[in-house]
């Protein structure tokens, strides 16, 4: 095996400098990175501003969206420019089963193309929550997972997840939906809050070569992230 193969340590950078230099760089390519925190915190702003960030550099992304992607915002994000449209397959799910066929659709996608190197799923959880059935929703979560994490380790795939949150009466605490499994297969989890006066704080809660607690505050504005309020 070569060097590079067992690396893993590549970088995917936002392009925003406050939230790059956090993250030593970017996100981690070949894994699953997670993004958790309440409605509004600007998960989805994240998942935009990475989708944008890597077809500038020449890249492919899926896009998997169970929320209700606005394209407004993503051309916002974008600047408008037609190749980052061009290179980002949306799909659109409204129920699990649906997310799962989609994640099985980017599998096949991925294997054929190398240059999507990129896999966004926002939220991998929210629809989870709707599923009925209990022992669906562990099963399903595990095959997605399963598919995922296999592009992660043998496409390199960088993944990102949005993650909803609940209160936890026994923890007291609120914490990230998809328990233990999600927690383990997520090998980056970062929180972000909204703080005072609109700004957001984006928190490592797990990574695999940094410390824990490590912060920065950015802002949403209307290109999408910045470092410096509007
Ligand atoms: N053009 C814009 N300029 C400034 N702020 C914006 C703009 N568009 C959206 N926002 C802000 O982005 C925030 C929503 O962020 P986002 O949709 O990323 O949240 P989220 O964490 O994904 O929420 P949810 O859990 O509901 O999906 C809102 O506070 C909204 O005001
Ligand atoms: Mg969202």
């Amino acid at each position: 095996m070569k060097l590079r193969e067992i690396r893993g340590d590549e970088k995917l950078p936002l392009g925003i400098g406050c939230l790059d230099n956090l993250l030593d760089g970017g996100f981690d390519r070949g894994v699953i990175n997670q993004v958790y925190g309440q409605g509004g915190t600007g998960k989805t702003n994240v998942a935009m501003q990475l989708a944008v960030s890597a077809t500038l550099s020449g890249e492919k992304v899926i896009y998997i969206d169970t929320e209700g992607f606005s394209e407004n915002r993503f051309m916002q994000i974008g600047g408008g420019r037609k190749e980052i449209s061009d290179n980002v397959n949306l799909y659109r799910v409204s129920d699990f089963s649906d997310q799962e066929v989609a994640v099985i659709k980017a599998e096949r996608m991925i294997e054929k193309d190398a240059r999507i190197r990129v896999l966004i799923l926002d939220s991998f959880t929210a629809l989870l929550r709707l599923e009925r059935d209990e022992k669906n929703r562990s099963v399903s979560m595990q095959r997605q997972l399963s598919i995922i994490n296999r592009l992660c380790n043998e496409f390199g795939t960088t993944v990102l997840i949005a993650n909803q949150i609940y209160y936890d009466p026994d923890l007291q605490d609120i914490v990230p939906y998809g328990g233990y499994f999600l927690d383990h297969y997520s090998k980056t989890i970062l929180k972000i809050e909204k703080m005072p006066a609109g700004t957001r704080r984006m928190t490592v809660v797990k990574h695999r070569s940094m410390m824990e607690g490590k912060y920065a505050d950015f802002y949403i504005v209307d290109t999408g992230l910045s470092c410096s309020p509007p």
